[in-house]
């Protein structure tokens, strides 16, 4: 039985003063969960969250890395510095970052290996646009990311990576996928997994959804066959909403 994981993403919000009050207030109302609950915050957030939530089971991740170790990156933050302070996650090839950073899937496939060689657990976003969903090409677009994010990757560090399929025209839009179409969308990343590590690897791998969920929808999306939890935006900078996503099942 695979876990949920439930991971927000904070984006570029919240101060730290913002950031210890909301960790210290989700801490109380997430204790009993048996879901994971992952907080991917802004670098600046990251040593006063991974401080306030010490001890509790969120667990904090960034949301971007640079692949080389260090150098003359003005501006960049590597796997290392991550890894150094104690963030256990960190979100790569977000959209937003394919699209306004223009990260391609070569860059997130050597983030992706540089994560790992740090320890640190990616979880590597793939998604079509809404232009690719209309022309037919979804299954194609997702399957080709995701194999080309996973190249040159061991069995065993395939087991530990995360998946966030999230389609490009459901974020921040108030639109979701339905959840038949989430599901079957992220059966089809599974079985790009399975052709390429096979069965056990691509039953074991975490697959999430993301793209405007929210506590009305979350439970049906999470009560399909293949939908391993969400990667929530805009629902995550709200406790009250964020809360009641991790604790559908309660
Ligand atoms: P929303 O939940 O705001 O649609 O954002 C989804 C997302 O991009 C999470 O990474």
């Amino acid at each position: 039985m695979r876990k949920k994981v439930i991971a927000g993403n904070w984006k570029m919000n919240m101060l730290p003063n913002e950031a210890i009050s909301f960790i210290t207030e989700l801490e109380k109302k997430v204790k009993n969960t048996q879901n994971e609950v992952i907080l991917c915050v802004p670098y600046t957030d990251l040593f006063y969250c991974l401080l306030t939530a010490q001890g509790t089971n969120i667990k904090i991740g960034a949301q971007n890395m640079h692949w080389e170790k260090n150098g003359a990156y003005t501006g960049e933050i590597s796997g290392e510095m991550l890894k150094t302070i104690g963030v256990e996650y960190v979100i790569i090839g977000h959209s937003e970052r394919r699209q306004y950073f223009a990260e391609t899937d070569e860059t997130v496939n050597k983030k992706v290996k540089a994560a790992f060689s740090y320890g640190l657990k990616p979880i590597v976003c793939v998604g079509e646009t809404l232009e690719e969903r209309e022309a037919g090409k979804a299954q194609e677009i997702i399957t080709t990311q995701t194999k080309l994010a996973l190249e040159g990757l061991t069995q065993e560090q395939v087991n530990h990576i995360i998946i966030a399929y999230e389609p490009i025209w459901a974020i921040g839009t108030g639109k979701t996928a339905t959840a038949h179409d989430a599901n079957e969308a992220i059966k089809q990343i599974r079985e790009k997994v399975e052709e390429l590590y096979g069965k056990e690897v691509a039953q074991q791998v975490i697959i999430q959804y993301g793209g405007s969920v929210k506590p009305s929808n979350a439970k049906e999306l999470f009560e399909t066959s293949d939908i391993d939890g969400a990667l929530v935006g805009g629902a995550s900078l709200k406790v009250e909403d964020f809360e009641k996503i991790v604790n559908y099942n309660q």
